[in-house]
Order: structure tokens, then C-alpha cells, then sequence
């Protein structure tokens, strides 16, 4: 977060209005909600597998999520009394500053509590926050840590979406998880990919990170110059069809293609393909939301690490982009502020739609797949880590990972921005990441 910008706007209580409040309010009923609508296609057996160390149970996530807001908005009240104390220890994620954690790697260990006790969890504090919205109890430090936990929960959400997705793709019977869902809209599925063009950038200083306009996250700050080589980027991401060029063109078994790392986990993890992919008698394949579906040649590729969105540049003759051209470009395209059109969660949970990239018809930088950047995630010049215990939020991972702009098709269309800086470690690939390239 752009603290200092963001509490400044926010730093007199008499300024939040009825109708400010309003809105939060409904934002909070309406992200909390969400949450719940994502497990509704689920069992109670399906929400407690942990399918590896980086998947939560889809219970841990509902849990964990009301643990925020338990954690950091409720117990300063006195006269609060906590759902459950030993809540602390089992859905405390990283902060270490709070206390003790249960290990992250044995989280499907924990079959207690219940998913209808969580549910009760989610009610009670619900409850105690909905009260607290009705009666403007909420000053603006504690607003300020309620958008934090929205933003926070929306980020589960994805993390929910893509757990499950993994979790469900161990099954051998490889079930969808909404059979309800259809794969994609008739005028997205008639459309193939725009052709890929390329957008020059003379060598300039430009100005990098968060205006303090609106809420932002403290790694998107503080805005600062930063000088770009000259340059070209994509104008749409790598295509299925484009990335399978690669896979058959022998890419996952040349060396020279490949990181040091990346090639070792190649392997020893005998990759071939992205994640999902499945080659079978009728030709590829791609495990989704939706079950397995034919590989779509239109679709941008997604579910690839780091490692293999950069031997693909390689092979192409290209690289990935820097963080910084990247932001530079999409400034230049997306309107802040307003709706953003893309390929968002929200809007394909609401279509009925499954949550699954669709072909990019139009130059377009948010939503639909991460895209990795060759930037390792660092901080900016500056930068200051939000106070207390929320300064582990963001800063002390700032070491061996790399930096994914844009958003996916999982994440919701009100939590993204230009200035976003996600980050995972080089060889994750479980969420819908995939590649734009620059020369
Ligand atoms: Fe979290």
C-alpha cells in the first residue's frame, strides 16, 4: 500500500460519508460473498485436500480470510471476545509478528474444524463488522485495514480458484468443478487471437508505481523515474498454438534454451508441456475449471513458470519484458479508474462462464493471465513497509522470486492495476500465468 497517500486521504473520519460508507459496506457483504460462491460447487471432501506445499484447503482459505479481519481489525476492541482462541495458532499464515503458526505444508492434516464451523466463523465476525460498518464504529485507521482485508481476501479467491483447479487435477476421474459452467461465450469462442504486433519504445525516463490515487498495495510504491532502453512489446500474449510450436519443436528436451535451474527441474520433473496440458489420442489437451476440454489454439498459454516462459523467449528469439516496460506499456492503454473490460473472475462467475482464459480479441494488459517479467521482485527506491504486524504483508518476500503483472481470469476485475506487482518464485506454475514478450 501507498500508505502515507492512502491514509492522508482517508485521515479525517468526519470526511467518510454516508454514502462512502455505504459503498464499503456493500463492497465488504459483496467480496465476502463471493468467497462462499466460489465453494458452492464444492463437497466438504473436496475443501480439505492440500494436493502440494503451496495448495491451502479451500476451508484454510475461508478460514484464514475471517482470521485477517478477527486478527487485525477486532481483538484491539475490549470488549470483543474471539470465536475461537486456538483459531490464532491454526490460521495465522506468516505473521510472525502476531504469533506461532501452524505449519503451512500440513494444512489438509487439519479435518477440525469442520467447514460448518468455519461458516459459523465467518458469521460471527461478519456480523461484528457488519455492526460496526451500520454504526460508523470504524475510524479511519480501522477503514483502512478493512480495504486491506478485502483486497486480501480477493487475492485468496484466486488463490481458491487456482488451489482447487490443482487439487481436482490429481483426481484421475478429472472432474470439473462446476459442471454448470460453460467453457466459454459463444462470441469469445468464434474469435481467434488478434495477430501479434509490436509496440516501439524509444529509450526514456518514465515515471514507475502508484500515484497514491485510490488504494495500493505498500509494494506498488513509491512512485519514482526509472529509465527504459529502447524497446518493443507485444501487443497480445503467447498463444497455445505459439507455445506448442515450442513443445514440438523439441523445447522441453534442448539445454540451451533453459536457466541452469529451470533445466534441472526439467528434468527431474520430466516436464514436456505446461501444467494441465495432456497429449491424448485425439490430439492435445488442457485440464480446466470446465474438466478437459481440447487445447485451445487461440487462448494465450497459461501455467508455466518463469523457467519455461523464458526458454520460450529464447527459442523465439526474444525475452520477457522488464517490470517496468511492462507497467510503461499498459499505462499507455488502460484508463485508470475505470471498468475494467478484460477476461476477470467476477465478470465470468456472473456469466455463468468458467474460469478459464478466453482468446485475446483485443489489445488488452489486464486480466485473462499473469505475465511474468524478468524483473526479480525487489523494492523501489524508497520503499516503506506498511506499520506493525502488516509490514510482513508484502516486503520480507522480496528475495528469490520474480514479478507477474496484468492479473488472470481468476482474479476480480475491482482488485487489479497497472502498478500491481505479483510475485512467485521461478518455478511455480499453478497459477494462470503465462507469457508476453519483448525484443
Ligand atoms: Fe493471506
Amino acid at each position: 500500500m501507498n500508505t502515507k497517500a492512502y491514509q492522508a486521504a482517508v485521515s479525517d473520519s468526519s470526511s467518510v460519508s454516508t454514502s462512502a460508507l455505504q459503498a464499503i459496506s456493500q463492497r465488504f457483504s459483496a467480496i465476502r460473498s463471493l468467497s462462499l460462491r466460489i465453494t458452492e460447487p464444492l463437497s466438504a471432501e473436496d475443501c480439505v485436500i492440500q494436493s502440494m506445499p503451496d495448495v491451502s484447503p479451500i476451508r484454510w482459505h475461508l478460514a484464514h480470510t475471517t482470521w485477517f479481519f478477527e486478527t487485525f481489525l477486532l481483538t484491539g476492541i475490549s470488549d470483543y471476545r474471539p470465536f475461537n482462541a486456538q483459531y490464532e495458532y491454526l490460521f495465522n499464515s506468516y505473521y510472525n509478528t502476531v504469533g506461532k503458526q501452524f505449519p503451512r505444508h500440513q494444512r489438509g492434516l487439519l479435518s477440525r474444524p469442520g467447514l460448518d464451523e468455519i461458516i459459523d466463523y465467518r458469521l460471527h465476525v461478519d456480523a461484528q463488522l457488519g455492526h460496526m460498518l451500520d454504526e460508523d464504529l470504524l475510524d479511519a485507521n480501522a477503514l483502512h485495514i478493512l480495504e486491506i482485508g478485502l483486497q486480501h481476501e480477493q487475492q485468496h479467491q484466486e488463490l481458491m480458484l487456482t488451489d482447487i483447479k490443482h487439487v481436482l487435477s490429481c483426481n484421475p476421474l478429472l472432474p470439473a468443478y462446476s459442471p454448470t459452467q460453460r467453457q466459454t461465450s459463444e462470441s469469445h469462442s468464434l474469435l481467434g487471437a488478434i495477430p501479434l504486433e509490436w509496440t516501439e519504445c524509444d529509450e526514456q525516463i518514465v515515471n514507475i508505481g502508484h500515484d497514491g490515487n485510490g488504494f495500493a498495495f505498500d509494494n506498488e510504491g513509491p512512485r519514482h523515474r526509472a529509465l527504459l532502453q529502447k524497446h518493443s512489446i507485444a501487443t497480445r500474449c503467447v498463444t497455445n498454438a505459439e507455445f506448442l510450436e515450442f513443445v514440438e519443436d523439441g523445447g522441453y528436451q534442448r539445454p540451451e534454451l533453459w536457466l541452469s535451474l529451470g533445466w534441472d527441474l526439467v528434468c527431474r520433473e520430466e516436464w514436456r508441456s505446461p501444467l494441465y496440458w495432456l497429449r491424448g489420442n485425439d490430439g492435445w489437451q488442457e485440464f480446466t475449471l470446465a474438466g478437459l476440454q481440447p487445447l485451445s489454439a487461440a487462448q494465450p498459454v497459461s501455467h508455466v513458470s518463469y523457467f519455461e516462459a523464458d526458454a520460450f523467449a529464447r527459442w523465439a528469439g526474444k525475452r520477457l519484458p522488464t517490470e517496468y516496460e511492462w507497467e510503461y506499456a499498459a499505462q499507455n492503454s488502460v484508463q485508470p479508474g475505470q471498468r475494467q473490460e478484460g477476461v476477470f473472475a467476477d465478470h465470468l462467475m456472473d456469466n455463468g462462464e468458467a474460469v478459464q482464459p478466453q482468446p485475446q480479441a483485443k489489445e488488452e494488459w489486464l486480466g485473462n493471465v499473469w505475465q511474468w517479467t524478468s524483473s526479480d521482485y525487489s523494492a523501489y527506491p524508497g520503499f516503506e513497509a506498511e506499520e506493525g504486524a502488516l509490514g510482513e504483508y508484502n516486503g520480507k518476500f522480496m528475495c528469490n522470486q520474480y514479478v507477474l503483472r496484468g492479473g488472470s481470469c481468476a482474479t476480480s476485475s475491482t482488485h487489479i492495476r497497472t502498478t500491481y506487482r505479483n510475485f512467485f518464485p521461478p518455478q511455480a506454475r499453478w497459477q494462470f500465468s503465462g507469457i508476453r514478450l519483448a525484443d
